[in-house]
């Protein structure tokens, strides 16, 4: 990222560093199976770089929809990646394993690596890769595992190939774990803190390096098990930062100091750091609840059990819990009450609602009776199509939700929430009573509007008058700026780098 790429070429994504132009003079062929999330931002980006690459998949309609220009995910700046990639012909689909491995010098692996109910990977997509890869493998390949594995697939998977293989052929396979956030998934791989490659080969090893090569990125190169490993162990640790500063909330709530600053206050330690130290309603995804669980199988699976871990699961559910019950003891009564739900997805910037603690949420108060209606930019769909929350009433914008609420619940901190006309919705609402789940409002502005408001680990606010807010309507809104919010989204996402 420092040095200037022998094109002097601007990064497409961020406008600002130079890259190599790996078209010029050292671009590789490679496939990615699977163009799910992850195989689809890795493959469009190495096109982006100037490398030559078939993104597979066994779903048919997925590959016709991709060649059509469809693009299956909702993830900023994807669709004018790939559309770019196409018209140059550095990038193609196809659902021929038999092309995708012929003619292909790198393979990687981006199938499913779905939970099982006790915790532990479900490894038989991988598996089923490895048996048609080596079912086609005619001369030496890199096999790269890029989805998130438990320590020792590699070798699984070498195992695997070598068995079913119809003949003596050469092959290396390598570990190279993905440090992807959705929603800043193209910016985090044009430009990655890391790039981890894990493996014994020289030869594999040297034709990895030309393909992170034009990404000038800081290539750490460890065994494969150590790999496999700092995949699960990245995630666990940030999802132990998020557990530590929910329940250091609680204790906030309980003793009166605030959470933000005390945050503020260790982040600015170097050693700690200020990102992923934001108080909320706990995290979710198809990432950290999922490899939280898988690390914790496989520690035990060796025979080195990780309870640390389990606190972090324990503590990353009693969070919602608390959230519930501080709003019944508010409300007293939840059924019956009129409640509108700002947020879906499991966090900004993405349409993915898969292990989402808003829908959680959502699903909370249902069963207890209470009216929902939610509002999510761009999640409502998804929640529809999967029937993920049977009772609930979806909206057409954040305004519409909140028509006549006797609550408003923030349960994703979208921007588009902290820049919205909060005068507007005091009005519309029936009782101003706002429950911030993600600590996205400014508790004195909330006041000085009116709201009765709960965040987290933040002591709540009331309207300054006789105990209980008045109407807008006595409130002078001349000097109340309309964006209210400390723009807590961009620094989840800045911070977090
Ligand atoms: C995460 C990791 O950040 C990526 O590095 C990793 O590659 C990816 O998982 C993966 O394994 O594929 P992602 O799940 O997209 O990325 O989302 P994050 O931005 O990490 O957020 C995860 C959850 O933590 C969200 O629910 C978010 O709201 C929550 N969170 C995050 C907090 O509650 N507080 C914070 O301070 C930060």
């Amino acid at each position: 990222m420092q040095a200037a790429g022998p094109s002097g070429k601007r990064c497409p994504i961020c406008d600002g560093h130079t890259i190599y132009e790996a078209r010029l003079y050292l671009h590789m062929r490679i496939t990615i199976i699977g163009s799910g999330y992850v195989g689809l931002v890795t493959g469009a980006c190495f096109a982006e770089v100037g490398h030559e690459v078939i993104c597979m998949d066994n779903d048919t309609r997925k590959i016709k929809a991709l060649r059509n220009g469809k693009i299956p995910i909702y993830e900023p700046g994807l669709d004018q990646l790939v559309q770019r990639n196409v018209s140059a012909h550095r990038l193609s689909f196809s659902g021929s394993i038999e092309e995708g491995v012929g003619n292909s010098e790198v393979i990687f692996i981006a199938v499913p690596t779905p939970p099982q109910v006790d915790g532990s990977v479900d490894l038989t997509y991988i598996e089923r890769v490895a048996r048609e890869i080596a079912s086609v493998l005619k001369e030496y390949r890199v096999i790269v595992d890029k989805s998130t594995v438990p320590v020792k697939t590699g070798e699984k998977v070498a195992e695997t190939i070598r068995r079913y293989s119809q003949a003596e052929v050469e092959f290396d396979v390598v570990s190279n774990p993905e440090f992807l956030r959705e929603g800043c998934a193209v910016a985090d791989l044009m430009e990655p803190d890391r790039i981890v490659i894990g493996s014994d080969s020289e030869r594999a090893l040297t034709i990895m390096k030309r393909v992170y090569e034009p990404f000038m990125a800081p290539m750490m190169i460890t065994d494969i098990n150590s790999a496999e490993l700092i995949k699960h162990a990245a995630n666990s640790f940030l999802a132990l930062k998020i557990s530590y500063i929910n329940a250091l909330s609680a204790i906030c709530e309980a003793s009166g100091a605030d959470i933000e600053k005390v945050a503020d206050g260790i982040g600015a330690d170097k050693r700690i750091g200020r990102s992923f130290l934001n108080a909320g309603l706990g995290y979710g995804g198809s990432c950290f609840p999922k490899d939280v669980a898988a690390f914790l199988s496989i520690s035990e699976q060796i025979g080195e059990p990780f309870p640390l871990l389990t606190e972090v699961q324990r503590i990353n559910q009693h969070q919602r819990k608390r959230f519930v019950n501080r709003l019944r003891d508010t409300l007293w009564i939840l059924k019956e009450k009129r409640i509108a739900v700002w947020g879906l997805t499991f966090k900004p910037d993405t349409d993915d609602v898969r292990s989402s603690v808003a829908v959680d949420l959502v699903n909370d108060l249902i069963r207890e009776g209470a009216h929902v209606t939610a509002y999510d930019p761009k999640g409502n769909e998804r929640v529809q199509e999967l029937n993920l929350c049977p009772g609930v009433h979806l909206a057409d914008s954040a305004l519409d939700a909140v028509r006549d609420a006797e609550t408003l619940v923030l349960a994703t901190e979208w921007p588009d929430f902290a820049a919205i006309d909060l005068a507007e919705v005091y009005r519309r609402m029936h009782t101003p009573i706002v429950f911030d789940g993600r600590n996205l409002f400014d508790p004195n502005t909330m006041r000085d509007l009116g709201f009765q408001y709960y965040s987290i680990g933040r002591p709540p606010t009331k309207a300054n008058s006789n105990g209980h807010s008045g109407r807008l309507a006595n409130i002078d809104l001349g000097n109340i700026p309309k964006y209210t919010c400390r723009q807590r989204h961009n620094k989840v996402t800045q911070g977090s780098r």
